[in-house]
């Protein structure tokens, strides 16, 4: 196969993949994961294919979003092999899929990613801040029922994965003191940082205006 033939399949695979997810992980996140991905890659030097394979993938087998993330990950094992993917290959897009997440990088030993991976990880994080960030956040909050600010909240520390599932009384404006105003920091290339120092003066922008618009000073 060649490499657009390849691009092409996996395209078609995530979209059937993730076409049904109404929890922001819609295919729409994945097709900016992919420009963001394009446009750092145009600054870094990693294998596009592994790239963008990892992009179109990486939420597919998510524990948040499947019953049977092993499962789907032998589904997508399968598929690459069909498409002629080398097993150092397979591995290399499994690795990045599964290592990818916030809490991850918040544990001990922080997964090492590749360039690829790191590229991705930076895309991924880049559609979670700004004004797409902003967007959804409410968006994810809405079909949580959470409710959108509680002043007396104070923002909570760290969690793992299962606990941010089990939390009933989040409110929208505290995830961006949870995870969504972290992440500029955690960028790992030198493109992401950039925009990603934008995005977030938005958010703090939007944060200012939101309280005093709440506190009615506005
Ligand atoms: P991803 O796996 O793409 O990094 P998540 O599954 O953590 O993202 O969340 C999907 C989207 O919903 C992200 O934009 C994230 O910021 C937002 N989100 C996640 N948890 C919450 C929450 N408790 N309240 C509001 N928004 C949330
Ligand atoms: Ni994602």
């Amino acid at each position: 196969m060649t490499y657009d033939e390849q691009i092409t399949a996996i395209k078609k695979f995530s979209f059937e993949k993730m076409s049904g997810d109404a929890t922001g992980h819609n295919f729409d996140h994945i097709q900016r994961v992919i420009k963001t991905s394009k446009r750092i890659l145009q600054t870094e030097n990693a294998d596009s294919l592994i790239t963008l394979a990892s992009a179109y993938l990486h939420d597919v087998a998510d524990d948040k979003l499947v019953d049977d993330p092993a499962a789907l990950e032998q589904e997508i094992k399968e598929f690459l092999t069909s498409i002629d993917f080398n097993n150092e290959q397979i591995a290399e897009v499994i690795y990045i899929t599964h290592n990818l997440s916030f809490s991850k990088s918040l544990s001990k030993n922080p997964p090492k990613l590749s360039l690829a991976g790191q590229i991705v990880q930076d895309a991924d994080r880049l559609d979670a801040i700004g004004a797409i960030g902003i967007t959804r956040a409410v968006y994810y909050g809405g079909a949580h029922s959470e409710t959108i600010y509680d002043p007396d909240i104070e923002p909570r520390r760290q969690m793992n994965k299962a606990q941010y599932r089990n939390l009933n009384n989040e409110t929208i404006i505290n995830h961006f003191y949870e995870k969504l105003l972290k992440l500029t920091a955690m960028m790992n290339t030198p493109t992401a940082k950039k925009i990603a120092e934008q995005r977030h003066q938005y958010m703090l922008d939007f944060l200012d205006e939101f309280k005093a618009e709440w506190d009615a000073e506005k």
